[in-house]
């Protein structure tokens, strides 16, 4: 494979989705720059990456906070073809209780990223969330769906990054952006080398199942059996990780190839499916062998009851569709378990 497709930047290149996707961007020809300040990562996943592509990708721990060195560093590299801006914090529930760190942290980030790329030929993707969405009135929803109020500082730094991008693509015409609002990603690389490393108490589902099973948890307690749905509990479309990884080649490709309708596009990246908490907790049990122990509990406040993507402006326009089922991403998710269980990384 010719490794000449160009050079990409993956800021929080060593958090979850970022490493799964400078995987699959070296592994599609990309040269790869990593910036991370580590803050919910480890220096280690480079080694990780290195081993499963045969690659070492460039790492620079630096934080994007700081604007005079992410001015400095951009221009130490004038021939980036493209970025993907992953760095932010992502807990929702410390995002009520500090919401200065998520406005400094995920707006100013980003707003000191733009600054320094300004003037220059760059194609930007951008981690949105599905959150941007809030409780739909319609499933599946798409990405005209108009937006809700966020309920959180987190989800409204999502939805002001958004907003940003499009406003500053439509005025400096170099910019190319495109925003893929990420549903549920799970799971993790078919290696087993890299995946999810929660920093103490998982809130996310999946990562709480494995850890249970494993026996780093107790219980699981189940948010929930009481709701308008099926089964009672709550429906997510869960997406796997290296497929969303592969939606950010995609989009790279898609501004590459001149293929936008508009300097700034949106897209859903999902399934198309949900599945309730309950489908995942049987799925698990049936894969694996392991039977969890989970009981139900009260609902959680805020949680959204059910949502799950209309991915066909993905599969038309960015030709990308999700390969991998609810059965791959447990699976995977539980190989990764059991190897970081044998090879604890620093931030466990
Ligand atoms: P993650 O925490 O594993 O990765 C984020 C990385 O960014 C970490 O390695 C962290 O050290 C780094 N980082 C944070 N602040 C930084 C800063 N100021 N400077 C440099 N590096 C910094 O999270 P993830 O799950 O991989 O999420 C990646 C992106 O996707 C985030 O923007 C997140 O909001 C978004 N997203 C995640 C989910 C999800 O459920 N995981 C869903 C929707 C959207
Ligand atoms: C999934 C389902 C829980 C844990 C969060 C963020 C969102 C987005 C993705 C970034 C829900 C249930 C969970 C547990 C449970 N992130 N659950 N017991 O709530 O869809 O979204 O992550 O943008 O912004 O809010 O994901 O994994 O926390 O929960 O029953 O111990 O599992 O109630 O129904 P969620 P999740």
């Amino acid at each position: 494979m010719s490794n000449n497709k160009g050079l990409i930047l993956v800021t929080g290149g060593t958090g979850y989705i970022g490493a799964h996707t400078v995987v699959e961007l070296q592994q599609s020809g990309y040269q790869v720059v990593i910036i991370d300040n580590l803050l919910n990562s480890t220096v280690q996943i480079v080694d990780q990456i290195a081993a499963i592509t045969g690659q070492r990708p460039d790492f620079i721990k630096l934080d994007l906070r700081e604007k005079q060195q992410v001015a400095k560093l951009i221009n130490s590299y004038p021939n980036i073809e493209g970025v993907i801006h992953f760095a932010a914090s992502k807990s929702v529930s410390e995002s009520v209780g500090d919401p200065l760190l998520y406005y400094d942290n995920n707006v100013c980030s980003l707003v000191n990223l733009l600054h320094a790329i300004k003037g220059k030929p760059i194609k930007f993707v951008f981690s949105s969330s599905c959150t941007v969405y809030g409780e739909p009135d319609q499933l599946p929803v798409t990405e005209a769906t108009p937006l809700k109020a966020a309920t959180s500082p987190y989800g409204n730094t999502k939805q002001i990054g958004e907003a940003i991008l499009k406003d500053t693509a439509q005025a400096h015409s170099q910019l190319k952006v495109i925003a893929l609002r990420y549903f549920n990603p799970v799971g993790a690389h078919p290696s087993a080398l890299i995946g999810e490393l929660p920093k103490g108490v998982p809130q996310n589902l999946v990562p709480f199942v494995t850890q249970t099973a494993i026996g780093k948890r107790p219980q699981l307690i189940v948010y929930g059996n009481d709701y308008p749905t099926p089964d009672g509990s709550c429906i997510r479309d869960y997406i796997h990780v290296v497929d969303l990884a592969k939606a950010h080649v995609a989009a790279i490709q898609r501004m590459q190839h001149n293929e936008m309708l508009d300097v700034y596009e949106t897209f859903n990246i999902g399934t198309g499916k949900g599945n309730s908490v309950l489908e995942v907790i049987n799925a698990f049990e049936r894969i694996t062998n392991v039977k969890l122990n989970y009981r139900i509990g009260p609902r959680r406040e805020g949680d959204i009851i059910k949502i799950w993507a209309d991915v066909s402006k993905a599969t038309q326009e960015l030709k990308w569709t999700a390969q991998l089922n609810l059965d791959d991403m447990l699976s995977s998710a539980w190989a990764w378990e059991k190897y970081i269980n044998n090879n604890p990384f620093k931030n466990d």
